[in-house]
């Protein structure tokens, strides 16, 4: 099914080639790369969108045959994101991960043209380290059978340009931290936006209560419980807001991205309450009326091209489908910047949970049309209670 993941795993573990590729893949994938780099090498960053220091830094990276000035990169990444390191040795560590990021982020920026990849806040942390402590979507994931499936809505009259935001639908950006509870912002993101529908006011629902509390399990795979910070599912936490009564607001149970706390859920206090929630298909129009219909939608992605995304369309010619993030689509564009200019590419908007220093001010676009990176391939939409208070 997902044919594309190991082209993708032959190309970035280069230790790793002969493993599961055959002679086939291997000529697809030069081919797929050796057209990747001469749509890159005819690639001009927009000069309007990088004009400061730090952005200067980013395209100089990126843009560079050669990774000069690597110290001074990193005295600038150092300064920009706040980061010490403890020793010398952490240090030491850390500049030579940074380094390879820096590699990294080149490699993907010629699979990714319409993005622009380049120094992040991740950029010390190995792929490894990033995916342990910053997506956090339990693996193994299939939509359970049972699952309420989204009636088919019409399509026709749909809006070319949809954004959320702009309908006072989405609360700012959240910063999950160091923990794998991506799960519970796609999942509170989701019913704010319902909450939103039914009621009129936007209230920002607690991920601690989720991280806390939700222990619900997957019925379709055997240990597939929400763990806090490591790992759960949109379905799964949706079904336990459904029994536990709903949702607190943010204010009254605070977000601290730790573990092990004991639950302390107030019903007393519940600000929003799911009046059921279901599973869309995997059809771009259907996603984009559930969308328009209903709110934002939790979705489930592959978080790979992240790590070094800073901004532009994410369109990427390779991208596993292997799910791994929970994130909150809350809109879509008809046209967004192509940098080859053979046609604009439509894309999705989603809102992330790693703070608004990440990305386009915390959002992330991506390319709509061939269920990139598996962005099409779980995507869940939930209603309020409407009388919540
Ligand atoms: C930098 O770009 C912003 C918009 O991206 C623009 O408003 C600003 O005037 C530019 N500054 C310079 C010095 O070109
Ligand atoms: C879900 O709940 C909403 C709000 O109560 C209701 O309008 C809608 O019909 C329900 N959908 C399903 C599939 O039951």
């Amino acid at each position: 099914m997902d044919t594309y993941s190991p082209l993708y795993l032959y190309i970035h573990t280069s230790h790793e080639k002969e493993r599961g590729t055959s002679n086939t893949m291997a000529l697809r994938l030069g081919l797929l790369f050796v057209f990747s780099l001469l749509l890159a090498t005819s690639f001009a960053f927009a000069d309007d969108e990088v004009n400061t220091t730090e952005d200067l830094l980013i395209r100089q990276v990126v843009g560079d045959d050669h990774l000069l000035n690597a110290d001074h990169h990193f005295s600038i990444f150092k300064r920009r994101f706040g980061k010490s390191y403890a020793t010398k040795e952490e240090h030491d560590y850390r500049f030579s991960v940074f380094n390879a990021n820096l590699r990294r982020a080149k490699r993907l920026q010629k699979l990714d043209p319409s993005a622009v990849h380049g120094v992040t806040q991740f950029s010390d942390l190995t792929p490894a380290e990033f995916r342990r402590n910053f997506l956090g979507l339990k693996r193994k994931l299939k939509i359970p059978k049972d699952a309420n499936q989204a009636p088919i809505l019409p399509t026709s009259d749909l809006p070319e340009d949809f954004d959320w935001r702009d309908h006072g639908a989405v609360t700012p950006v959240k910063n999950q931290g160091s923990c794998g509870s991506c799960w519970s912002f796609s999942t509170t993101g989701a019913l704010e936006g319902a909450n939103y529908l039914a009621t009129g006011k936007l209230v920002s629902l607690s991920e601690q209560q989720l991280v806390d509390c939700d222990h619900e399990c997957d019925p379709e795979e055997a240990g597939a419980c929400d763990s806090g910070c490591n790992g759960g599912l949109m379905n799964s936490a949706f079904e336990y807001t459904l029994k536990a009564g709903g949702l607190m607001r943010e204010e009254d149970y605070v977000y601290t991205g730790t573990d092990g706390g004991t639950c302390k859920f107030d019903k007393t206090k519940i600000a929003a309450k799911v009046a059921n929630f279901s599973v869309v298909s995997l059809n771009e129009d259907q996603i984009a009326a559930n969308l328009v219909k209903n709110g934002p939608l939790a979705v489930a992605i592959n978080a790979v091209f992240m790590q070094t995304y800073v901004g532009g369309v994410s369109c990427p010619y390779i991208c596993s489908k292997r799910l791994d993030h929970g994130v909150l689509l809350v809109g879509y564009g008809s046209a967004g910047y192509s940098p080859i200019r053979m046609k604009e590419k439509p894309y999705w908007i989603i809102k992330n949970s790693w703070g608004e220093n990440w990305g386009e001010n915390g959002f992330y676009k991506i390319c709509r049309g061939r269920n990139i990176c598996g962005v099409d391939s779980m995507v869940s939409t939930v209603a309020a209670v409407t009388t919540s208070h």
